[in-house]
């Protein structure tokens, strides 16, 4: 192969990657001072995270906020050419126990408009989470959709069931109070294995209601280890406008392990879960400009 023709495919290449706008979810097992501190697991972090326009992070666990503070600069440190914000949920969980979820997006692209934390008020038909699901409002002047909402939720394994269809009505709720269709609903939703029984699929209205767009689909293996093999992990797409513009096919777990070249072992040190990632076609404008 001439090298011409090399070079021409590395910017047909380089020019494919920047023409989406790239969403992932993923569960940082654990993610608190220890992994923070440590080089390696920051090094494969900032590479996963890198890749993304918008990251939804769950199990951040760190009272003081210093962990996700480190990532951040970490993360502009090794990408320069965007700028990374987040937003952070509130400390979730009923125990002593308390993870965030966090959305890490790159602000040169993309804007917060809205956020809202479910489960809080008593009164609340939500309040049955364990964990209350967190929505931000997004708007992009990149995007072919410049508006969308993305829910995040970290379901509880053992209610999972319960929590996926309760996950409905949380998205008729910010249909109405936010006025749109254009919802993806993502995260570790313990959607698989033992946690959800074959039989239970059907009396869950996220999965059975037609409006609901399962894009990670039950067979995918979204974990890390070799002796699992579960689609925990899911992304799920509500609303015509938004399903158009999510580039076909692009839904699927991001192998790090293989990516970045890492064992078994060194991998599971990042994560015990793959990120689940989604491309959306950008706007035309945007897409001449690039
Ligand atoms: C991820 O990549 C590793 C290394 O290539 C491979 O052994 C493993 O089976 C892959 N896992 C999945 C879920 O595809």
């Amino acid at each position: 192969m001439g090298r011409a023709f090399a070079f021409l495919l590395i910017l047909l290449g380089a020019q494919l990657v920047a023409s989406t706008f790239k969403i992932c979810a993923f569960n940082i097992r654990s993610f608190g001072k220890a992994k923070a501190a440590n080089r390696k697991v920051m090094g494969g972090l900032v590479q996963i995270l890198s890749r993304c326009d918008i990251s939804a992070v769950q199990e951040v666990r760190d009272s003081k906020g210093s962990a996700i503070r480190t990532l951040l600069k970490e993360l502009n440190r090794y990408d320069p050419s965007h700028r990374y914000s987040c937003l952070e949920s509130k400390r979730l969980g009923r125990g002593s126990y308390k993870e965030q979820n966090v959305f890490i997006y790159r602000m040169d692209l993309v804007s917060v408009t809205d956020w809202c934390q479910f489960g809080e008020e008593d009164s609340s038909p939500f309040e049955a989470f364990s964990r209350g699901p967190f929505a931000a409002r997004f708007h992009s002047p990149i995007t072919a959709v410049s508006d969308f909402v993305l829910l995040l939720h970290h379901a509880s394994p053992r209610e999972a069931v319960r929590e996926l269809d309760l996950l409905f009505g949380v998205c008729m709720e910010l249909v109405q109070r936010w006025k749109t269709q254009n919802l993806m609903v993502l995260g570790d939703l313990n959607a698989a294995g033992a946690y959800i029984p074959a039989s239970a699929w059907a009396g869950i209205r996220l999965r059975s209601h037609l409006d609901f767009h399962w894009l990670i689909g039950d067979q995918v293996d979204t974990t890390v280890s070799h002796r699992t093999c579960c689609a925990y992990d899911r992304i799920i797409v509500h609303g015509d406008e938004l399903l158009g513009a999510v580039v076909v096919r692009s839904a699927k777990p991001f192998n790090f392990t293989h990516a970045l070249g890492l064992s078994e072992e060194e991998a599971l040190k990042i994560s015990d879960h793959y990120p689940v990632e989604v491309n959306l076609r950008l706007a035309l404008k945007a897409q001449r400009e690039l």
